[in-house]
């Protein structure tokens, strides 16, 4: 009776406290303190703010709010708002410009913030404080309870970059605008748009028509990249498109509404067909046949990270034409971007055409080097000078140090570490985005259930980045960013698909204190976002509830090695052709598998319910895998 009476009483102020209410936050913020009571969000709330500036946050939140819970809360400057947005008057120490204070309480909600990107930051926090259905689309019936709370929070970085290539596969508008809105949920504030590459050229440049009309379409390829069908002569170009300076303008504005910086990248030397196609004579070739590329093979790699090119895809940096196009179009780029970045790429510059070119050789003899690298560097230079004038910095991919870079340049670390760690030693400021962390095309569960692409990477690898390497003095690490290419990634829903979850994942690498990390408590979170994400109608990966595959030899005999990347799962098998489910071999260690033609196939389970694919591999596939 006793026991009764105490669960009784536990459990009316468990319920009294909202403490049945589980906090689940994405990124995790600094400090998260959760007090006794909740908030009710009803048709009376009110959302104040104390200055004009935090008048635009304020409005987005309520719109927010509108949509699900049909609501027409009241926004008004003032200090009696039942959710009040207030800009200090006195700098609050040690949240920065983007951290943010959000107290709830049965009374009401306050947010305090130095500036408005925090006081926006807050109100991401709050939204997912509220139930799952904050993300419907339409008008639900709920209660909109807030959990009584104090949290303070504030980055860890101050670059929280995603980047998205709109070359391979061209996104409107709205979708890139749809984009931004999911970012911005986890607290990310730039945006790199990757606009120009061999498969397309996306920004009008007014003085330079051709880039648009010629260099925006490519004839329409299904089918994998890198191995479609090159152009047929005379073959009419209709896949594409391009934003116009409205268009870029419109989306300018809408992110800095949301406190994202967008950082254009213009990749040249290399990378650059599409403006060839255009505009020929820019290349030491001239080849007045060269297409926008549909994803034909253009190169052969020779798995080392060299390769050669068979086509012609390089500015000539003897000719000083290029100069001149290169003014051109940057003049229009910084007119239209107001951060204090441009993005030059850099990378995967092929020299071949270079070295066989007597302009170029000529230019190498003056300049009195030797090494055909030290072209990219003059190249790049020249670009940085074209920039600066402009009074925009340089930022560029990695391979932009091999040729030498001067001071000012900024450098994105994408092969490894270790090129950014010598960026860094040498004084430039770095956003680390290694491929082996950060590279949101790669697939993220098995080759074969995922569209298979160069390489794996999965949710707990991005989770366990870390930006900051030892003795790299911080003031030069500007922070991290996923890149997703857009090779395979025809639809604005496979972005999506591709993004997250790993892009939760980041997003508290960039966010929340390294020690504060923990990837068995960020499981809930990610799985209360699953549902967030399927009410809001935003694609995702279910991978990390797949068995991890693989097979090592030992003594001859070949082992198989199951895993999950997530706790809790038990994983079933069989290797007799039969269809797995929760009575077949549960995994515990590696096994041998037998010889003769045997299918792998393995399926997860959760709690007696399968939860994973069912993943099939033939023993030719499995002996491939082995370490
Ligand atoms: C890159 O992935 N080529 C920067």
């Amino acid at each position: 009776m006793k026991n009764l009476i105490f669960l009784l009483l536990m459990m009316t102020i468990s319920m009294a406290s909202g403490q049945n209410a589980t906090i689940h936050v994405i990124p995790q913020p600094v400090s998260l303190q959760q007090l006794n009571g909740y908030y009710v969000l009803t048709g009376q709330t009110t959302i104040g703010y104390n200055r004009p500036e935090a008048r635009n946050v304020a409005e987005m939140l309520a719109s927010r709010i509108m949509i699900p819970t049909g609501f027409q809360p009241v926004v008004q400057q003032g200090s009696t708002g039942a959710i009040q947005l207030n800009l200090e008057s006195l700098p609050e120490p040690g949240i920065g410009m983007e951290g943010y204070v959000l107290e709830s309480s049965s009374k009401g909600i306050v947010i305090k913030a130095n500036e408005a990107a925090g006081l926006f930051y807050g109100i991401q926090t709050l939204l997912q404080l509220l139930p799952e259905k904050i993300e419907s689309r339409v008008a639900v019936d709920h209660t909109w309870i807030v959990p009584a709370v104090k949290i303070t929070d504030y980055p860890r970085f101050g670059w929280r970059g995603l980047m998205l290539d709109v070359s391979r596969h061209f996104f409107t508008k709205e979708e890139v605008k749809k984009y931004i809105d999911e970012m911005v949920k986890f607290k990310y504030n730039t945006f790199h748009w990757h606009l120009t590459d061999d498969n397309g050229w996306r920004i009008e440049i007014k003085s330079l028509p051709r880039l648009t009309e010629v260099g925006a379409w490519r004839v329409p390829r299904m089918g994998y990249f890198n191995q479609r069908e090159a152009p047929k002569p005379g073959e009419p170009a209709t896949y594409g498109g391009f934003y116009t300076h409205e268009d870029i303008r419109e989306i300018v504005k809408y992110a800095s509404e949301r406190f994202v910086t967008i950082v254009p990248e213009i990749d040249v030397p290399g990378h650059s067909m599409a403006a060839l196609a255009a505009y020929p004579e820019l290349s030491c070739t001239k080849d007045p046949d060269t297409r926008v590329n549909p994803g034909s093979n253009f190169a052969e790699w020779h798995g080392d990270g060299t390769f050669t090119m068979f086509v012609d895809n390089t500015l000539n940096p003897s000719d000083e034409k290029v100069y001149e196009f290169l003014d051109k179009v940057f003049t229009e780029v910084a007119e239209l971007f107001p951060g204090e970045y441009i993005h030059a790429g850099g990378d995967e510059c092929y020299k071949g055409f270079w070295e066989k070119d007597k302009d170029c050789q000529a230019l190498m003899k003056k300049l009195k080097v030797t090494d055909v690298e030290k072209l990219q560097g003059y190249f790049m230079e020249r670009v940085e000078k074209i920039l600066s004038d402009k009074g925009k910095k340089l930022i560029g991919w990695d391979e932009i140090l091999e040729g030498g870079i001067s001071p000012g340049a900024s450098v994105m670390s994408w092969r490894g570490m270790e090129q950014g760690i010598e960026a860094a030693h040498l004084g430039h400021d770095v956003v680390m985005t290694p491929t082996a962390f950060t590279y949101l095309d790669y697939t993220q569960g098995d080759p074969t259930i995922d569209p298979p692409i160069y390489a794996t990477l999965r949710m707990e690898k991005c989770y366990g980045f870390d930006p900051l390497p030892e003795g790299v003095d911080p003031r030069y690490i500007l922070g991290g960013q996923g890149n997703l290419w857009t090779e395979q990634l025809p639809t604005y829903r496979s972005l999506e698909y591709m993004t997250y979850p790993r892009a939760w994942a980041l997003s508290e690498v960039f966010w929340t204190p390294a020690e504060a990390k923990n990837w068995e408590m960020f499981i809930p979170r990610v799985e209360n976002q699953f549902g967030r994400s399927d009410i809001a109608g935003t694609a995702y990966s279910r991978a990390i509830y797949d068995a991890i595959v693989s097979t090592f030899r030992k003594d001859g005999k070949l082992m198989l090695d199951l895993r999950s990347e997530i706790p809790g799962l038990d994983i079933h098998y069989t290797l007799n052709g039969t269809m797995p489910d929760d009575h077949s071999a549960r995994y515990v260690q590696a096994v041998e598998v037998p010889d003769g033609p045997v299918t792998l196939r393995v399926i997860t389970y959760r709690e007696g319910k399968p939860i994973g694919h069912l993943i099939t591999l033939d023993r030719n596939m499995l002996e491939q895998r082995a370490r």
